[in-house]
């Protein structure tokens, strides 16, 4: 799963007025932006995703508060806790993905490879590990 999952760092620019960070197409991802979206105003216990994707590339930002992201691959799962705005998750394709245990007021960005696209998603768990099994 390692390539497919892993924390990476958003250029920060330190400033005593308070921090900027940026992300331009390729830089610090590794694919052009198509879709941008956040998610707020989670209400206390929800859970989010659960699905994976066909060949969507994401990169989630908390960009307040934090949340648990959990990840499944065929054999592995691990579970990250996002909880820095200069420090994203990137999410590659077929990767089973959950969201929780939002902390109050959280927001987290997501910076997506693709426009939304509902053929693209794997809703159901035995689909995923079916449609990752297909030779
Ligand atoms: P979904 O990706 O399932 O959300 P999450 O993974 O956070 O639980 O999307 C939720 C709904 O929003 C779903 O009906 C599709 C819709 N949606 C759009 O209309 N446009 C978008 O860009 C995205 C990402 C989702």
């Amino acid at each position: 799963m390692d390539d497919k999952v892993r924390i990476i760092e958003i250029p920060k620019i330190k400033d005593h007025r308070g921090n900027l960070s940026f992300i331009t197409n390729m830089n610090p991802i590794p694919f052009k932006i198509n879709n941008v979206f956040y998610i707020y105003d989670i209400p206390g216990g929800s859970e989010r995703g659960g699905h994976a994707h066909k060949k969507l590339q994401q990169l989630l930002i908390p960009l307040s508060g934090s949340f648990d992201v959990v990840l499944k691959d065929l054999t592995t799962e691990k579970t990250m806790n996002l909880n820095r705005p200069d420090k994203g998750l990137y999410i590659g394709p077929l990767i089973w993905r959950e969201m929780k245990n939002f902390s109050s007021g959280s927001v987290c960005l997501v910076i997506a490879s693709l426009e939304y696209d509902e053929t693209d998603y794997l809703r159901d768990y035995n689909e995923f590990i079916e449609y990752k099994l297909k030779p």
